[in-house]
């Protein structure tokens, strides 16, 4: 059945050995494993709950609810809705936050069901998406949240690389690290989480760039496709290619490079630009916009190229290589692409 997703799990499970042992060599001794990229598929998400990983984390609420099976503990990556605060306490142990009024609720749902909700505060240094800005003043909020019986302020944390693109540094990471220190001496508190943010920190593995007193990370791009974010390097020693999309052609044919007529918009309501390079030796895959952004599809066959689809096809230059109708041509996605296959429920998605 295609279009598939195979995923290796031998491949993910040594991914998660491999990167927990670097994440130690960092002093990183804490790590939550973010499979929002999984969208919710329990098989390959079990892997990662054998792992030593600390938490499964996921910001869809949905997704977290799924994996209640697994005893290990769960967080929700994205600041809590208030309308979803009675069910991120009944289904998750941790969430990250910047909003008191979010907090009391998640208080006194937690009150209700008489139970303690972890939080980690989040801090913004700058990327401009979620967090109290590291400019305003934070004490006050710290010291309504202590007040707060329901609520264990595990530690504080930051978020880069995501809105601004703003990368990583020993200079805005110690920022991190002073707003910890000047909120431990102030309270008379003692954080055991101090999280300096996700895949885009893992460049400054083995550069004695991370403050010691970071000692978390929250990974999803590294751990599944061993690429570090600031950057886009890819990271030593992890397999890259856990992941591999296979679709099936439905049409090979000799044609034209170049549309004959006038030309208008395509089904996307785009005029296309296109480039005359002749007679073409041209192949349809089942598999469209409806499942990927079709420029997050790297062909593995180097003699391929993808040059155009619409919502159900996918139209490729197949230049000199012999492909035929009912061959599967496999792709590498990115990680954007993996995120649209996996959520997308006409892949199949096959985990082996
Ligand atoms: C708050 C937060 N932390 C960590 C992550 C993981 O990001 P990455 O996949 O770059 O490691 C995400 C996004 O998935 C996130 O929203």
């Amino acid at each position: 059945m295609y279009p598939r997703i195979n995923i290796d799990l031998n491949k993910l499970e040594e991914n998660c050995e491999t990167f927990l042992k670097q994440c130690k060599d960092n002093h990183i001794t804490s790590c939550f494993a973010v499979v929002k990229v999984l969208a919710g598929n329990l098989e390959a998400i079990e892997m990662i709950a054998k792992s030593g990983f600390d938490y499964l984390a996921d910001s869809r609420l949905d997704n977290l609810k799924k994996m209640r099976l697994f005893t290990k503990p769960k967080a929700l990556m994205r600041l809590p809705m208030i309308s979803e605060a009675k069910a991120v306490v009944k289904y998750v142990d941790l969430s990250l936050n910047s909003e008191l009024k979010t907090i009391k609720k998640l208080n006194s749902e937690a009150k209700k069901l008489n139970k303690k909700h972890d939080i980690i505060l989040m801090f913004d240094l700058g990327d401009l998406r979620e967090g109290i800005f590291y400019q305003d003043d934070y004490i006050d909020i710290i010291d309504e949240i202590l007040m707060l019986e329901n609520i264990c302020l595990r530690g504080i944390g930051t978020n880069l690389t995501c809105y601004g693109g703003v990368i990583p540094t020993a200079e805005n990471l110690s920022m991190l690290v002073k707003i910890a220190h000047t909120l431990e001496n102030e309270f008379d508190i003692s954080f055991d989480i101090i999280s300096g943010g996700n895949s885009s920190t893992v460049y400054l593995f083995n550069q004695q760039k991370i403050p010691e007193a970071i000692n978390n990370l929250r990974v999803g791009e590294a751990l599944l496709l061993g690429r570090e974010t600031a950057y886009g390097h890819w990271i030593e020693g992890m397999h890259q290619d856990i992941f591999t999309l296979e679709a099936e052609l439905i049409e090979v044919k000799e044609k034209p490079s170049y549309p004959i007529g006038e030309i208008g918009m395509n089904s996307f309501g785009e005029i296309p630009i296109i480039e005359n390079r002749g007679m073409m030796n041209r192949g349809i895959v089942a598999l469209g916009k409806q499942d990927i952004q079709i420029d997050n599809l790297i062909p593995i066959d180097p003699k391929i190229e993808v040059i155009g689809g619409s919502s159900d096809h996918l139209i490729l230059d197949l230049k000199e290589a012999h492909y035929h109708v009912g061959d599967i041509v496999s792709f590498k996605v990115n990680y954007p692409g993996l995120l649209q296959v996996m959520t997308s429920k006409y892949v199949k998605k096959n985990p082996k």
